[in-house]
């Protein structure tokens, strides 16, 4: 059987891994400044992470929801204790997009209202509810279009109480700063007017920190550089370095059911103690102040590189938008210069979302391979 060939794959094949470093299967080491889409969080094969996973896997994998599994209050009462959220609670599910569709059947449930709002260039995931609240009509199915989702641009306040208003809204779905689309964000004023709207109307604020959330941006949620309280928060990637993990943290006043939401896989032993063991290596290497302070270092850096336009982002959710289309900059930067590095919808964005270990020396090295490709580029 072949693949469905749906990816366009660069020629590199990563056989190992650790801290920042991917090695392929030619020995050829590569500096990794993009962690698989912003998915590695306390580096490759962190020790302690494969520790705890393995002691796991020879004790017991998995098991249904149809029990007891007590590694998943343990995870609920790590995850609330470092991100400042105890008295939220925790849904356990597989990925980022399945995190934002709990997150809106949620809302829907609990308002009994079926539109959601949500962003220009904004990205939830590509199922069902969260690719229709996806700004791309190119991966919208037909299927997905039915439902009833309206755009609106960010920072445009009356707009949203416009919409708000009408009494239909079951949602409002933000990401904290934009991640495939660019590293846009709302203002202070933006979340916080969000957040009394949503009161205001029986509507349900949803932050989408799948990517921006466990630390990359600075603060444990990137919401929090805002003080706001959004019902819902819905977190992957990060969370589990690598092991596919996701789930929503809902506030308190929403309050469950039996059967309301559910999965085979969500929460499972595995699954748990990969998580566990993230936020424990988090905690124990300072990650979110180092993740801030190298980000700081990052901005100080790449202000005088040839062709860079603006500098986007915080702590290790990073772009760098050129006046130029960078597919081909990215790719001299994997050949030449072996460092992986993203890109964005903006064609013209090169994107840095590095595991959260990094420190001066790897910012300095991409600096000076950034400027050696663009200097050749000009010569
Ligand atoms: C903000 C955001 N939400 C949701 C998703 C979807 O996550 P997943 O690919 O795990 O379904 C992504 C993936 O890039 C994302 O960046």
């Amino acid at each position: 059987m072949k693949l469905f060939d749906v990816y366009p794959l660069y020629d590199v094949e990563p056989v190992k891994a650790y801290d920042s470093t991917v090695v392929d299967k030619n020995g050829i080491e590569y500096l990794d400044l993009y962690g698989g889409h912003a998915v590695i969080s306390i580096g490759h094969s962190h020790p302690h992470y494969v520790k705890r996973i393995k002691e796991q896997v020879e004790k017991i994998g998995f098991y249904s929801n149809a029990v007891q599994n007590s590694l998943q209050s343990e995870l609920a009462e790590k995850l609330g204790k470092l991100s400042g959220y105890d008295q939220y609670q925790l849904f356990l599910c597989n990925s980022g997009a399945e995190a934002n569709e709990n997150a809106l059947k949620l809302a829907s449930f609990y308002t009994g209202k079926t539109r959601v709002v949500a962003f220009d260039n904004g990205f939830h995931g590509r199922t069902s509810a969260a690719v229709a609240a996806t700004d791309n009509p190119k991966i919208n199915a037909p299927l997905n279009k039915q439902q009833d989702v309206t755009f609106l641009p960010l920072n445009k306040l009356e707009l949203v109480q416009n919409e708000l208003e009408k009494g239909d809204v079951c949602a409002v779905i933000i990401e904290p700063i934009q991640g495939v689309g660019g590293l846009d964000e709302g203002t202070t004023d933006f979340f916080q007017g969000l957040e009394k709207l949503c009161k205001d109307n029986n509507t349900l604020l949803i932050l989408d920190e799948v990517q921006a959330g466990f630390g990359r941006s600075g603060q444990f949620f990137a919401h929090q550089y805002h003080t706001i309280k959004p019902d819902i928060i819905s977190i992957a990637k990060g969370m589990g370095n690598g092991f596919p993990i996701g789930g929503i943290m809902i506030a308190p006043h929403i309050k469950p059911t039996y059967g309301m939401l559910g999965t085979t896989f969500g929460g499972n032993h595995l699954a748990c103690v990969a998580a566990l063991a993230v936020l424990e290596v988090i905690e124990a290497e300072n990650l979110i102040d180092n993740a801030r302070m190298t980000g700081e270092y990052f901005l100080s850096q790449v202000n005088t590189l040839p062709g860079v336009q603006k500098v986007k982002g915080r702590g290790l959710m990073l772009g760098l938008e050129f006046d130029f289309e960078v597919g081909d900059l990215r790719k001299k930067i994997i050949y030449d210069e072996h460092i992986f590095t993203g890109g964005a919808m903006n064609k013209k964005l090169l994107r840095i979302l590095p595991p959260l270990t990094i420190g001066k020396s790897e910012i300095d090295r991409f600096v000076k391979a950034l400027n050696n490709v663009l200097v050749a580029e000009k010569a």
